[in-house]
Protein backbone atom coordinates (compact mmCIF):
# COMPACT_ATOMS: atom_id res chain seq x y z
CA UNK A 1 0.00 0.00 0.00
CA UNK A 2 1.41 3.26 -1.17
CA UNK A 3 1.45 6.18 1.48
CA UNK A 4 0.45 9.62 0.61
CA UNK A 5 0.48 12.58 2.62
CA UNK A 6 -2.32 14.96 2.84
CA UNK A 7 -1.05 18.58 3.56
CA UNK A 8 0.57 21.65 1.68
CA UNK A 9 2.71 22.06 4.58
CA UNK A 10 6.21 21.70 2.90
CA UNK A 11 8.21 21.68 6.13
CA UNK A 12 6.23 18.11 6.81
CA UNK A 13 6.69 16.76 4.04
CA UNK A 14 10.23 17.47 3.68
CA UNK A 15 10.47 15.82 7.53
CA UNK A 16 8.15 12.47 6.26
CA UNK A 17 9.94 12.16 2.98
CA UNK A 18 13.17 11.83 4.70
CA UNK A 19 12.19 8.42 6.24
CA UNK A 20 12.08 7.42 2.87
CA UNK A 21 8.22 6.13 3.16
CA UNK A 22 6.52 8.58 1.40
CA UNK A 23 4.98 7.75 -2.00
CA UNK A 24 2.93 11.13 -3.17
CA UNK A 25 0.88 14.51 -1.64
CA UNK A 26 -2.25 15.26 -2.36
CA UNK A 27 -3.58 18.93 -1.41
CA UNK A 28 -6.58 20.63 -1.60
CA UNK A 29 -7.99 24.06 -2.04
CA UNK A 30 -8.80 24.32 2.08
CA UNK A 31 -5.22 22.73 2.55
CA UNK A 32 -3.41 25.34 0.31
CA UNK A 33 -5.24 28.08 1.88
CA UNK A 34 -4.29 26.88 5.26
CA UNK A 35 -0.17 26.72 3.79
CA UNK A 36 -0.78 30.93 3.03
CA UNK A 37 1.84 30.77 0.12
CA UNK A 38 0.89 30.93 -3.51
CA UNK A 39 -0.65 28.09 -5.08
CA UNK A 40 1.89 27.52 -8.32
CA UNK A 41 4.81 27.52 -6.10
CA UNK A 42 3.95 25.84 -3.16
CA UNK A 43 3.03 23.18 -5.94
CA UNK A 44 6.14 23.33 -7.30
CA UNK A 45 8.19 23.13 -4.49
CA UNK A 46 5.98 20.52 -2.92
CA UNK A 47 6.78 18.68 -6.51
CA UNK A 48 10.31 18.44 -5.62
CA UNK A 49 10.39 17.08 -2.56
CA UNK A 50 8.79 14.06 -3.77
CA UNK A 51 9.05 11.28 -6.73
CA UNK A 52 5.87 10.58 -6.78
CA UNK A 53 2.68 12.20 -7.58
CA UNK A 54 1.73 15.92 -6.47
CA UNK A 55 -2.29 15.68 -6.55
CA UNK A 56 -2.95 19.53 -7.57
CA UNK A 57 -6.92 20.34 -7.21
CA UNK A 58 -9.11 22.39 -9.96
CA UNK A 59 -11.52 25.20 -8.71
CA UNK A 60 -13.41 25.59 -11.95
CA UNK A 61 -16.85 24.30 -12.24
CA UNK A 62 -17.05 23.75 -15.66
CA UNK A 63 -15.26 21.05 -18.07
CA UNK A 64 -13.74 24.08 -20.03
CA UNK A 65 -12.82 25.66 -16.80
CA UNK A 66 -11.10 22.74 -15.59
CA UNK A 67 -9.70 22.19 -18.62
CA UNK A 68 -8.03 25.73 -18.94
CA UNK A 69 -6.64 25.20 -14.95
CA UNK A 70 -5.48 21.86 -15.58
CA UNK A 71 -3.24 23.39 -18.31
CA UNK A 72 -1.75 25.57 -16.09
CA UNK A 73 -1.37 22.92 -13.29
CA UNK A 74 0.60 20.25 -15.47
CA UNK A 75 3.19 22.70 -16.50
CA UNK A 76 4.47 23.13 -12.82
CA UNK A 77 6.02 19.41 -13.04
CA UNK A 78 6.04 15.71 -14.55
CA UNK A 79 4.60 14.52 -11.57
CA UNK A 80 1.58 16.57 -11.04
CA UNK A 81 -1.07 14.89 -11.21
CA UNK A 82 -5.01 16.59 -11.49
CA UNK A 83 -7.52 16.79 -9.21
CA UNK A 84 -10.96 16.92 -10.53
CA UNK A 85 -14.56 16.55 -8.19
CA UNK A 86 -16.95 13.83 -8.61
CA UNK A 87 -19.27 15.73 -11.00
CA UNK A 88 -20.51 14.90 -15.08
CA UNK A 89 -17.78 17.98 -15.61
CA UNK A 90 -15.33 16.33 -13.32
CA UNK A 91 -15.24 13.24 -15.16
CA UNK A 92 -15.73 14.30 -18.83
CA UNK A 93 -12.23 16.52 -17.52
CA UNK A 94 -10.80 13.42 -16.25
CA UNK A 95 -11.41 11.60 -19.76
CA UNK A 96 -9.97 14.30 -21.28
CA UNK A 97 -6.78 14.25 -19.72
CA UNK A 98 -6.25 10.57 -19.03
CA UNK A 99 -6.40 9.68 -22.70
CA UNK A 100 -3.70 12.59 -23.07
CA UNK A 101 -1.77 10.42 -20.44
CA UNK A 102 -2.11 12.89 -17.71
CA UNK A 103 -2.64 11.13 -14.14
CA UNK A 104 -6.10 12.44 -12.55
CA UNK A 105 -7.39 12.02 -8.98
CA UNK A 106 -11.10 12.26 -8.83
CA UNK A 107 -11.97 13.15 -5.52
CA UNK A 108 -15.36 13.50 -2.77
CA UNK A 109 -16.50 10.59 -3.59
CA UNK A 110 -19.04 9.60 -1.36
CA UNK A 111 -20.60 6.21 -2.93
CA UNK A 112 -19.47 2.70 -4.98
CA UNK A 113 -21.16 4.00 -7.83
CA UNK A 114 -19.37 7.04 -8.07
CA UNK A 115 -16.55 5.22 -8.08
CA UNK A 116 -17.73 2.80 -10.59
CA UNK A 117 -18.52 5.84 -12.78
CA UNK A 118 -14.84 7.19 -12.34
CA UNK A 119 -13.22 4.09 -13.17
CA UNK A 120 -14.62 3.99 -16.42
CA UNK A 121 -13.80 7.90 -16.96
CA UNK A 122 -10.54 6.33 -16.62
CA UNK A 123 -8.98 7.78 -13.36
CA UNK A 124 -6.06 7.45 -12.34
CA UNK A 125 -6.97 7.41 -8.24
CA UNK A 126 -10.55 7.07 -6.85
CA UNK A 127 -10.16 9.09 -3.43
CA UNK A 128 -13.41 7.90 -1.35
CA UNK A 129 -13.40 10.65 2.04
CA UNK A 130 -14.25 8.12 4.89
CA UNK A 131 -13.61 9.99 7.24
CA UNK A 132 -16.60 12.53 6.24
CA UNK A 133 -18.64 9.49 5.35
CA UNK A 134 -17.98 8.29 9.57
CA UNK A 135 -19.08 11.55 10.43
CA UNK A 136 -22.76 11.85 8.23
CA UNK A 137 -23.62 8.25 10.10
CA UNK A 138 -22.26 5.92 7.28
CA UNK A 139 -19.33 3.39 6.97
CA UNK A 140 -16.46 4.67 5.58
CA UNK A 141 -14.66 1.41 5.35
CA UNK A 142 -17.55 -0.47 3.90
CA UNK A 143 -17.82 1.95 1.05
CA UNK A 144 -14.00 1.00 0.34
CA UNK A 145 -14.79 -2.90 0.60
CA UNK A 146 -17.47 -2.42 -1.99
CA UNK A 147 -15.04 -0.15 -4.00
CA UNK A 148 -12.43 -2.55 -3.80
CA UNK A 149 -15.17 -5.55 -4.92
CA UNK A 150 -16.51 -3.81 -8.25
CA UNK A 151 -12.85 -2.84 -9.07
CA UNK A 152 -11.74 -6.39 -8.90
CA UNK A 153 -14.73 -7.56 -10.89
CA UNK A 154 -13.95 -5.99 -13.58
CA UNK A 155 -9.97 -5.87 -13.48
CA UNK A 156 -10.60 -2.08 -13.65
CA UNK A 157 -6.82 -0.88 -13.00
CA UNK A 158 -8.08 3.01 -11.17
CA UNK A 159 -6.28 2.88 -7.89
CA UNK A 160 -8.67 3.10 -4.52
CA UNK A 161 -6.83 6.38 -2.74
CA UNK A 162 -8.31 5.82 0.92
CA UNK A 163 -8.73 9.98 1.71
CA UNK A 164 -10.00 11.99 4.77
CA UNK A 165 -8.41 9.68 7.35
CA UNK A 166 -8.93 10.67 10.93
CA UNK A 167 -6.56 7.64 12.75
CA UNK A 168 -4.37 4.36 12.77
CA UNK A 169 -7.35 2.18 12.33
CA UNK A 170 -8.32 3.77 8.83
CA UNK A 171 -5.28 2.77 7.82
CA UNK A 172 -4.89 -0.55 9.33
CA UNK A 173 -8.01 -1.25 7.73
CA UNK A 174 -7.56 -0.08 4.08
CA UNK A 175 -4.26 -1.96 4.33
CA UNK A 176 -6.97 -5.13 5.34
CA UNK A 177 -9.50 -4.69 1.98
CA UNK A 178 -6.39 -4.21 -0.12
CA UNK A 179 -6.96 -0.65 -1.00
CA UNK A 180 -4.32 0.34 -3.40
CA UNK A 181 -3.10 4.18 -1.50
CA UNK A 182 -3.87 5.93 1.50
CA UNK A 183 -3.70 9.56 2.32
CA UNK A 184 -3.54 10.82 5.88
CA UNK A 185 -2.19 14.41 7.49
CA UNK A 186 0.93 14.46 8.83
CA UNK A 187 -0.14 13.87 12.65
CA UNK A 188 -2.21 10.56 11.62
CA UNK A 189 1.35 9.22 9.96
CA UNK A 190 3.33 9.85 12.52
CA UNK A 191 1.01 8.32 15.07
CA UNK A 192 2.14 4.89 13.39
CA UNK A 193 5.31 5.06 14.72
CA UNK A 194 4.43 5.36 17.89
CA UNK A 195 3.69 2.31 20.54
CA UNK A 196 3.96 2.64 24.63
CA UNK A 197 5.64 -0.38 24.83
CA UNK A 198 8.20 0.91 22.37
CA UNK A 199 9.01 3.90 24.10
CA UNK A 200 8.71 1.95 27.99
CA UNK A 201 11.29 -0.53 25.90
CA UNK A 202 13.68 2.50 24.82
CA UNK A 203 13.30 3.66 28.84
CA UNK A 204 14.46 0.24 30.07
CA UNK A 205 17.21 -0.53 27.69
CA UNK A 206 19.14 3.03 28.54
CA UNK A 207 18.65 2.64 32.40
CA UNK A 208 20.06 -0.71 32.21
CA UNK A 209 23.04 0.49 29.51
CA UNK A 210 23.52 3.59 32.12
CA UNK A 211 24.00 1.11 34.63
CA UNK A 212 26.51 -1.09 32.46
CA UNK A 213 28.69 2.18 32.56
CA UNK A 214 29.67 1.55 28.82
CA UNK A 215 29.80 4.02 25.92
CA UNK A 216 29.48 3.13 21.98
CA UNK A 217 33.01 4.86 20.26
C1 LIG B 1 -8.06 14.14 -0.10
O1 LIG B 1 -7.39 14.23 -1.11
C2 LIG B 1 -8.51 15.30 0.70
O2 LIG B 1 -7.56 16.30 0.62
C3 LIG B 1 -8.66 14.99 2.16
O3 LIG B 1 -8.30 13.68 2.51
C4 LIG B 1 -9.84 15.59 2.84
O4 LIG B 1 -9.88 15.19 4.17
P1 LIG B 1 -10.69 15.95 5.32
O5 LIG B 1 -12.04 15.32 5.42
O6 LIG B 1 -9.87 15.67 6.55
O7 LIG B 1 -10.73 17.40 4.96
Amino acid sequence: MKFFVDTADTAEIADLAATGLLDGVTTNPTLIARAGKDFIEVTREICGLVDGPVSAEVVALDHAGMMREAEILRKIADNVCIKVPLTIDGLKTCKALTSEGTKVNVTLCFSANQALLAAKAGATFISPFVGRHDDNGFDGMELISDIRLIYDNYAFETQILVASIRHGVHVLDSAKIGADVITAPPAVIKGLFKHVLTDKGIEGFLADWAKSGQKIG
